[in-house]
């Protein structure tokens, strides 16, 4: 986090609960989740998969709305889903890329739908795919692009809209290992250089821990926030930090709670990170 500005929070839930129809019966998926970001934050959400985290992301950008609790943005109270819609930059957990357009025109099309005029957001666009690692790709068409570009457009496509807020769902869950860790570092010098305030969901330990000022520990469903954890390891921070006994002490920390959440009873059901 920056050390120079005041603490402002950016994002400010306070007991937000959210119930689906879910198998014919109303279900608990959000029960009562407090969560703050402040503003230049990385902050990390990581729990298992159905908890709710892409719900609580939904709820932030404005897509969904929560049966009750508060959610503020900015430090205003933002009650319906309309106050907060294109308030924040949000990359969802599938990348959302539209077959029928180029890398470049997939890139620009958040700039298009605010009304920039085609070639305007064609060029803006143009002058990050070099920093984005998509220079020389910008007329290729997403089923030609490897699975680690795909996550560079749309997330070139949500930078573009130059929001202060970034919500990132799961953007390197389908990379190989190697790939991933190059995403991470790349998104670690993005971070550096953009100054803007992250929300990420994970379910690799090691990235939460390695990008974030904080991170959060949901519960199984219904969702609540079951661990805050600090991350005061030093920045500017590499992948390398990861085998650093710094590193190892905080994710001993954080891997307690998570052992707790597994039943060894269950053939694979072990994982409290599978559904
Ligand atoms: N619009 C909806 N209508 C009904 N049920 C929903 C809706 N959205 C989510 N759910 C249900 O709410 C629960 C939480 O879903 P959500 O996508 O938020 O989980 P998640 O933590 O993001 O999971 P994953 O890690 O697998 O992405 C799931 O059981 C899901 O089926
Ligand atoms: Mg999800």
């Amino acid at each position: 986090m920056s050390t120079d500005a005041a603490v402002r929070p950016k994002i400010r839930i306070e007991s937000v609960h959210k119930s689906y129809v879910i198998d014919g019966e109303q279900q608990s998926v959000l029960d009562g989740v407090d969560l703050t970001v402040n503003e230049g934050e990385f902050v990390s959400i990581i729990g298992p998969s159905g908890c709710g985290k892409s719900t609580l992301l939904n709820i932030i950008a404005g897509l969904d709305q929560p049966d009750s609790g508060t959610v503020e943005l900015s430090g205003s109270l933002s009650g319906s889903m309309q106050e907060r819609l294109g308030r924040t930059g949000y990359m969802q957990q599938k990348d959302l890329l539209l077959p029928w357009r180029s890398v470049l025109d997939n890139t620009a099309l958040g700039l298009e739908l605010r009304g920039v005029p085609k070639r305007q957001a064609r060029n803006q666009a143009l002058e990050f795919t070099e920093a984005f690692g998509l220079k020389g790709f910008e007329h290729l068409y997403p089923f030609a692009l490897s699975g680690g570009m795909r996550q560079r457009a749309a997330f070139l496509r949500t930078m573009l809209l130059d929001q202060d807020t970034i919500l990132l769902d799961e953007p390197f869950g389908a990379l190989d290992a190697l790939t991933r860790v190059q995403m991470q570092e790349w998104l670690l010098q993005l971070w550096d250089s953009f100054n803007k305030t992250i929300v990420l969901i994970t379910h690799d330990v090691d990235e939460a821990l390695l990008l974030s000022d904080r991170v959060y520990l949901m519960t199984a469903r219904p969702g609540r926030a079951a661990l805050t954890l600090d991350v005061p390891l030093p920045r500017p921070r590499q992948y390398d930090l990861v085998t650093t006994p710094g590193f190892i002490d905080i994710k001993a920390k954080l891997m307690e709670p998570l052992w707790s959440q597994i039943d060894r009873t269950k053939p694979g059901g072990g994982n409290p990170f599978s559904a």
